[in-house]
């Protein structure tokens, strides 16, 4: 009996008291996506259900109200609207799009960092306030110099697989023979035109795209962090990275090698638990066994933001559909009043698609979102718009999970075909079924995985010993053009002097050689002569 009340102590203590080594942890995300807002604030909220002391600085609103961090939003200008209109309407071409978005990009993250509650933020927490700096990747190294203001190691959160830039920072092998770049929307396996098409992605990645973004961030961490007021360089502030998680599971493809400290969390924005709907969602998607069609372009892309017959020809095919459609569609301007729609500015995703009743996910295709539709086993049909849409879409297509369909030469012929055969073939949802079995088991949950490793940090002070010594070494040395210029320098004076001593013997021999002849010459002409 005491027993079990000393048990029962014990217990409630466990659940009462924080565990004695929690640490003062600050998440800063300034990406004004929310997508990967949605992935970066699953990191913080599980650390901080975890029982660390976790503080949030984004720039949008909170998308886990029930989190327990606390959250700062810093009210700062974004991307323009006009931007992002751009982007998917009249996207230039490829070489210009990369140093637009580039350029935009790391201006944006400049002016977040300038933010005058920041800046104070920055002048009340000096370097003893964290333990730990969690850093949402977005195009902006130059925020490692907060690692180095608060002298803390740095974790990164970054969105999907790894790319070059992340590979970079902690020395991960870009294996370019057999593993597809995030932007090539290669599959392995690769055939020699795909393994060329890879190769020279890769090399415009790390030697066009990667100097570009390395200017950019050099400018703004010298502008924000001096080595004149005693920061240290922002090469030495990449040094201070100490692990990264990267949104990817091996089962999602590519299967590549990493580094011990690039670990991968595929799937911790998904809840393991579905939060209850919201009332009218819940009464509309139980209402309606025969199926109902999930329909968003992301987060970031509202109806508004869409051409307005692109919008059309949407509304067109799904309005005529036997099914009720949940549109996250925007605030305003609704391209139609079909009595089958039901149009909502903003939807828990992760929560609608759990419900067994969604039949069809109809997505631009983003990271989170096709995951999420892939964790919870509902086929797609995707109509990606930009970034890495594509990409995703397709690799859905070739996994047998949905459809493509082309936003530039979208017609409801098209549309309207891809959503049927998705919802007619069998074979989608079995696909995805399959699929998503397979992403679920893994050795611990994405939510362990991150607990466990954010602690390994914190308990060996960095955990810097599992850093690749390729992190110190430049990239000359890693392509060891050192080593085999040594070699051919070598091999080549070996040759030379092996050349000139052959010369140097034949001209020795040809020298004699030549003193007889000249003398039988002599004879000879003596004997001509006579
Ligand atoms: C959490 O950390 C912040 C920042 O260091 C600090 O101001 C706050 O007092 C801490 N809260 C608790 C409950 O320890
Ligand atoms: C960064 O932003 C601040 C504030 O907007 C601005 O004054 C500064 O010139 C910017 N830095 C650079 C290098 O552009
Ligand atoms: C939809 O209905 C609203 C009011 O109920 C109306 O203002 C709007 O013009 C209608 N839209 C279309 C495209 O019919
Ligand atoms: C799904 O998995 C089952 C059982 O492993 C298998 O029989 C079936 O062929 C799979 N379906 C598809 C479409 O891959």
């Amino acid at each position: 009996m005491r027993c079990s009340i000393a048990l029962l102590a014990l217990v409630f203590c466990a659940f009462v008291v924080p565990p004695a080594n929690a640490a003062r942890i600050l998440g800063f995300f300034p990406s004004p996506s929310r997508s990967h807002l949605l992935i970066h604030c699953a990191v913080a909220d599980t650390l901080a259900r975890a029982g660390h002391n976790v503080t949030v600085i984004a720039t949008k609103p909170n998308m886990y109200p029930k989190a327990p961090y606390n959250y700062i939003q810093l009210d700062t200008p974004l991307l323009p609207d006009t931007f992002m209109n751009v982007l998917v309407n009249d996207p230039p071409p490829f070489y210009k799009r990369y140093p637009m978005l580039l350029s935009e990009v790391t201006k944006m993250n400049n002016r977040t960092l300038s933010h005058p509650d920041l800046q104070e933020f920055l002048r009340n927490h000096g370097e003893d306030a964290f333990d730990l700096l969690l850093l949402g990747y977005f195009g902006n190294e130059f925020h490692l110099g907060l690692g180095a203001h608060f002298k803390c190691p740095v974790v990164i959160s970054f969105m999907m697989q790894p790319f070059f830039v992340i590979n970079e920072l902690i020395g991960n092998p870009s294996e370019h023979a057999y593993v597809p770049t995030l932007f090539s929307g290669l599959k392995q396996p690769m055939d020699f035109w795909a393994r060329l098409q890879n190769y020279l992605t890769t090399l415009f990645e790390y030697y066009y795209m990667s100097p570009m973004l390395e200017r950019a961030e050099q400018k703004y961490y010298s502008y924000n962090f001096p080595t004149s007021s005693g920061y240290p360089s922002l090469e030495e502030a990449r040094h201070n990275v100490a692990l990264i998680f990267a949104n990817h599971w091996f089962t999602q493809g590519p299967v590549r090698p990493n580094v011990p400290n690039l670990i991968e969390i595929g799937g911790i924005q998904i809840k393991q638990h579905p939060d209850p709907l919201p009332a009218d969602i819940a009464e509309l998607l139980d209402g309606s066994p025969e199926g109902v069609i999930y329909f968003s372009l992301g987060s970031n892309i509202q109806g508004k933001h869409l051409q307005a017959d692109k919008a059309r020809i949407m509304y067109s095919v799904v309005s005529k559909l036997p099914y009720k459609v949940l549109w996250q569609w925007g605030d305003s301007g609704y391209p139609g009043n079909s009595s089958n729609i039901v149009y909502k500015n903003w939807l828990p995703q992760s929560d609608v698609l759990a419900h067994p009743n969604v039949k069809l996910f109809i997505t631009h295709g983003g990271k989170g979102s096709v995951v999420e539709s892939q964790y919870h086993g509902v086929p797609m049909v995707g109509i990606p718009l930009f970034g890495d849409q594509p990409v995703n879409v397709l690799d859905v297509q070739q996994l047998g999970m949905g459809v493509y369909v082309s936003y530039a030469d979208l017609t409801e012929e098209r549309l309207r075909q891809a959503v049927e055969e998705v919802l007619h073939n069998p074979k989608y949802t079995e696909t995805v079924r399959n699929f998503s079995k397979l992403y679920r088991d893994r050795p611990m949950t994405a939510h362990q995985t991150v607990v466990w490793w954010v602690d390994y940090v914190l308990r060996h002070k960095g955990a810097f010993h599992m850093q690749s010594p390729a992190v110190y070494m430049k990239r000359w040395q890693l392509m060891s053009l050192d080593v085999l210029g040594f070699l051919l320098t070598i091999i080549i004076t070996v040759i030379s002097l092996a050349l000139a001593s052959v010369y140097w013997l034949a001209k020795r021999c040809r020298g004699g050689m030549k003193g007889k002849t000249n003398i039988k010459n002599g004879v000879t002409k003596a004997k001509k002569v006579k």
